[in-house]
């Protein structure tokens, strides 16, 4: 069945929703995203992915007035156009039609390009690999250094999947300067006893939205967090790993470059802060 998603002010039909060729988007990967989670019909951490929106579009002096009012309500109303359950809301604006091909921006004025749709997955926080836990390979990071800026360049990201799916893996780990900077679509963390070990903030990742809200229930619950860049070798010797991102909370790492972590299964600390995750994100669900 056809998604009615939304294109600059109007809820149209999927097929009847287009876009010039002179995008900035299409034409220079110009352009910010954002997804959140659905479930139960409901947003969560809605407020958090806003405020990420925002200060992406401030860095790249991209414009776009809509109010945080109104991308709640364009979000609400996807959501039950759509009959959306378990899934997530895909949000992109472009710094507009330029009218012709230029490395220069458009001039000031030239309306952004906003589009929202919505992704249905049903069962989402049923996954079941978070039961078996997933494996990574190691890829040196080859992208930009505004990591911090969710823009929509994500050719490396998209390549180092499919290198992972190649190998017989689930997903790939960046690698800069001898230390891991985040996952293909995530941002990662190790064990050890009691300590979880994450890389801290800066433009060398995504400041993730799903990473803020992890970190503050594990100080909750008594887990002791060190923000630092660590290595593969380090990894492959922790106790456990783990990822977070919007779509998959958090998901335990059972295998790192052929190694495994542990016992081979998901562990004690990825298990505890999944569940709590995932009863917290319903529980504050807009
Ligand atoms: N990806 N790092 C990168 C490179 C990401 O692309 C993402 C999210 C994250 C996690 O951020 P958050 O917790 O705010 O989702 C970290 C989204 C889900 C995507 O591209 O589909």
């Amino acid at each position: 069945m056809s998604r009615t998603v939304y294109l600059n002010g109007q809820y149209l039909p999927e097929e009847e929703a287009m876009v010039s060729i002179f995008d900035r988007g299409f034409v220079m990967g110009d352009a910010v995203y954002e997804v959140t989670c659905v479930l139960d019909g409901k947003l969560t951490e809605f407020e958090g992915h806003m405020a990420r929106l925002e200060r992406s579009l401030r860095e790249l002096e991209m414009t776009c007035d809509i109010s945080r009012e109104e991308w709640l309500a364009i979000h609400r109303k996807l959501i039950e156009l759509n009959g959306l359950t378990d899934g997530g809301v895909y949000l992109q604006v472009t710094r507009g039609n330029a009218g012709d091909r230029d490395f220069h921006f458009p001039p000031a004025g030239t309306p952004a390009t906003v589009v929202l749709y919505t992704q249905s997955k049903p069962g989402l926080a049923n996954d079941p690999h978070a039961l078996t836990g997933i494996k990574v390979i190691s890829v040196p990071d080859l992208r930009w250094h505004r990591r911090d800026i969710k823009t929509v360049q994500l050719l490396w990201a998209s390549m180092a999947k499919m290198m992972a799916e190649k190998a017989g893996k689930d997903d790939a780990w960046f690698v800069e300067d001898g230390f891991v900077t985040e996952g293909s679509s995530n941002n990662c963390y190790i064990v050890k006893g009691n300590k979880i070990i994450t890389r801290n903030l800066s433009n060398d990742i995504l400041h993730g939205i799903t990473r803020g809200s992890v970190l503050k229930m594990a100080r909750e619950a008594q887990l002791e967090i060190e923000e630092r860049p660590f290595t593969i070798e380090e990894a492959q010797a922790a106790d456990e790993a783990f990822y977070t991102s919007a779509s998959a909370f958090v998901m335990p790492i059972v295998e790192v470059d052929g190694v495994s972590l542990g016992d081979g299964t998901p562990g004690r600390v990825s298990k505890r802060l999944r569940e709590i995750y995932i009863e917290e994100s319903r529980k504050v669900a807009i």
